[in-house]
């Protein structure tokens, strides 16, 4: 192989360019010319195209966001749309890629890989919402960015005994809302993954209270309920001044943490790595320390459970 391509789709997480660093670095220790694709899918449409050099990559590795953009593209879901992709990236020569986002992005590999591309994904993604890796690139950071908020959300909690309802992304998962929210110590958490009712939310609230704890902090995910409803109904029930906080897209910024740039790090190196080796469709997946890979369609068909265990201890550790 001599010339590969890589590129990120979907919503941005921290540490997807530590992992094109090491795309193109990796590539280039091994003599592979790279080019870089520019708005993700929507690039490979468009031809928006250019080459990578150890210097394009050099004081990335600590910034978030990517600096290849990302978008989301209609056009890649037609099979018309995704030939002219793969003529397009056949016309500049290159004979792989690595693709670099969550669900859509993976789909998307398998279906380059169906029309003869050799396609390696790396699961990046605040969300976490990717099977068989106990992490996707950006999560690590989001936990830490979601944790800071709820901690200075708490000092003005504590100040006006005010409830606040906190709601984070995730999509249709409750990872963030349930890893920050047991590391904030909050009162409750709110995720789809857990069937929900109100009035234990509204009783642990009261007991708090009753104990003189004047202040409640209920991480709620955005998959879960209604934010906006739920908090006017907490402040109906509970009679307490309830406010509700949209962390929104602060959760996408910001450098990414040190594990995010390690793993965006390994990842990155270990996709060049497979392309070399010959191997498509492969998604790259972290197990303990171990980066390992599985066949795409196969991951993204098991289901990914929340640690039912973390639940039960946030709702011990808020008594
Ligand atoms: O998938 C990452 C994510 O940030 C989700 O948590 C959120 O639901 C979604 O993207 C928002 O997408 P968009 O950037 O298209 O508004």
């Amino acid at each position: 192989m001599r010339k590969i391509a890589v590129l990120t789709s979907g919503g941005d997480a921290p540490g997807m360019n530590a992992a094109i660093r090491a795309v193109v670095r990796t590539a280039i220790y091994y003599d592979v010319e790279v080019v870089g694709v520019r708005r993700g899918y929507l690039g490979l449409m468009e031809k928006d195209f250019q080459r990578m050099s150890l210097g394009s990559v050099a004081d990335i590795i600590h910034r978030g966001g990517t600096i290849l953009l990302t978008a989301r593209c209609d056009e890649f879901l037609s099979s018309e749309g995704r030939e002219k992709a793969v003529a397009n990236l056949r016309e500049e020569g290159v004979e792989g890629l690595v693709v670099i986002g969550g669900d859509g992005t993976l789909r998307g590999a398998i279906e380059l890989h169906k029309l003869g591309l050799p396609t390696i994904a790396i699961p990046g993604t605040i969300d976490n919402d990717i099977p068989c890796t106990a992490a996707t690139i950006g999560y690590d950071t989001v936990i830490n960015t979601v944790v800071d908020s709820i901690d200075k959300i708490r000092d003005t909690a504590t100040s006006h005994e005010r409830v606040f309802v906190i709601e984070v992304m995730g999509r249709r998962s409750g990872f963030i809302a349930l890893e920050a929210g047991l590391a904030g110590g909050a009162e409750s958490i709110v995720i789809p993954e857990v069937p929900f009712n109100i009035d234990t939310v509204v009783k642990n609230i009261k007991r708090g209270n009753r104990r003189g704890k004047k202040h409640s902090i209920i991480i709620v995910a955005e998959g879960a309920i209604d934010a906006m409803e739920f908090t006017k109904e907490i402040s109906e029930k509970t009679g307490l001044e309830t406010r509700l906080s949209i962390l929104g897209y602060i959760q996408r910024g910001g450098s990414p943490s040190a594990k995010d740039r390690l793993l965006g790090s390994r990842m990155g190196a270990e996709a060049v790595n497979l392309l070399l080796r010959g191997e498509s469709k492969k998604m790259l997946a972290m197990d303990g320390e171990m980066i390992r890979n599985f066949d795409i369609e196969w991951a993204i068909s098991q289901s990914k459970t929340i640690h039912l265990d973390d639940y039960r201890l946030a709702g011990i550790l808020s008594i």
